[in-house]
């Protein structure tokens, strides 16, 4: 989907720099075309040597090469691209956007373009948290500029948190999803997916064996037909999809609050494996072992988050998409559940152990909506979300 799509690649300077030599590899493999801009700084983390050998392409670099302004202006250099992404977008690059300055090529060609900006910041924990960079974000989003990322992990300074830029794969991804020409362009569809954690106390919790494989490959099908996805996800290893917003929780309640605050959404896709139960009264401190005592436990009923959205009075997505995750009866099962939360769809499967559905890649799912039940052959969970997908933006054309 990227071929011959022109990406105008801003490189400005931080040691993440490397990683853009390597976006840059992967953007062209996919058919794109890469016009590098260097900031002076960047200079110091990457050759204009490297950047063009890998781009094929000359690298752009000052402001006041009048070879350049002769050849392709400035304001035509940043016009021509069908995305401008910004990768390291250091916190300096990012103050700058969000104030208009325009005192280099890369400042002056954002100041000036009206083409899609996406940015992948990189910087120090302590720089991202910054109330500054926070404030400065919240503008550029504000103005329509899209992010990717940054990750939390650990950072060339030694130190841990969020602030390393996003994979290549991610950002191409995300890219994808920029450029996505499909019919859920201006859809907003909420994801929830994984299992939900009820603590015990602080060091115990109750939950199921949700992977999240089959919600986060939904979210990333959905974002790729050009879908506004918010995607809330339990504790699941998965690696997150990109180009969504993304929200992480623990709890049922918490998953139930991100998506009261979401709505309205135009559909809303329910894959999380919610705990029916939580503990009522979970302690504050652990739970000492005392000997020949067993603890008891109490339980509380959860929220049902598919059942409280499908029967919404104002604000219901025109489509709500249960799953039904059953052992037995699964057709049943099924179709009263889909009765019972008053949800539009149900996409059933059976996670009986021998299935090897739950933790594997493939799936075999009924789809039961007003038409009865559809079987789908087995196939991998990427093809039952891409299929899901589709199904999703013919019913919202
Ligand atoms: N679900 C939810 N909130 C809950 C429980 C479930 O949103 N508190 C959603 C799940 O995301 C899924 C669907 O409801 O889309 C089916 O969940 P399931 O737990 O199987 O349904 P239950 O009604 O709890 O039925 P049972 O546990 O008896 O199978």
């Amino acid at each position: 989907m990227l071929e011959d799509k022109r990406i105008l690649l801003i490189i400005s300077g931080g040691i993440a720099a490397y990683k853009s030599l390597e976006l840059i590899r992967q953007l062209r493999k996919r058919g794109a075309w890469v016009t590098p801009v260097l900031t002076k700084s960047a200079e110091e983390f990457v050759t204009p040597l490297s950047v063009s050998a890998l781009a094929e392409e000359r690298v752009f670099q000052d402001l006041f090469d009048l070879t350049d302004e002769a050849e392709m202006g400035h304001i035509q250099l940043s016009r021509s691209a069908d995305l401008i992404v910004v990768a390291p977008a250091t916190g300096n690059l990012m103050a700058k956007m969000a104030l208009g300055l325009a005192n280099d090529l890369a400042s002056t060609l954002l100041l000036a373009t009206d083409t899609q900006v996406l940015v992948a910041p990189a910087m120090n924990v302590r720089m991202w948290e910054n109330p500054a960079t926070q404030r400065n974000i919240a503008t550029l989003k504000a103005d329509g500029v899209a992010f990717v990322g940054p990750n939390e992990g650990d950072m060339a300074c030694g130190e841990f948190g969020l602030g390393r830029m996003s994979e290549p794969a991610e950002i191409v991804t995300a890219i994808e999803a920029q450029l996505a020409e499909g019919p859920l362009i201006g859809r907003r569809v909420i994801v929830t997916s994984g299992p939900t954690h009820e603590p015990i106390d602080p060091v115990r919790y109750i939950a199921n064996r949700s992977s999240g494989a089959q919600g986060t490959a939904i979210a990333r099908a959905l974002s790729l037909l050009g879908a506004d996805v918010v995607f809330v996800t339990g504790p699941a290893d998965e690696p997150r999809p990109e180009g969504v917003h993304i929200v992480e929780v623990q709890t049922a309640q918490q998953m139930m609050d991100t998506v009261e605050k979401a709505l309205p959404a135009d559909a809303a896709v329910f894959a999380a494996a919610v705990a029916d139960w939580r503990i009522d009264g979970a302690s504050d401190s652990k739970i000492k072992k005392k000997p020949g005592a067993l603890p008891s436990l109490n339980f509380a009923e959860n929220p049902d988050i598919l059942a409280y959205v499908s029967q919404l009075e104002h604000g219901r997505p025109k489509l709500v998409v249960g799953f039904a995750a059953e052992t037995n009866d699964v057709i049943d099962n099924a179709t009263a559940k889909r009765q019972r939360k008053k949800c539009d769809w149900i996409v059933a499967n059976d996670v009986s152990p021998e299935t090897g559905i739950m933790g594997g890649r493939d799936n075999t799912v009924v789809l039961i909506s007003d038409d009865g039940a559809e079987h789908w052959p087995k196939m991998s969970k990427d093809d039952v979300a891409r299929q899901l997908a589709d199904r999703i933006a013919q019913a919202l054309d």
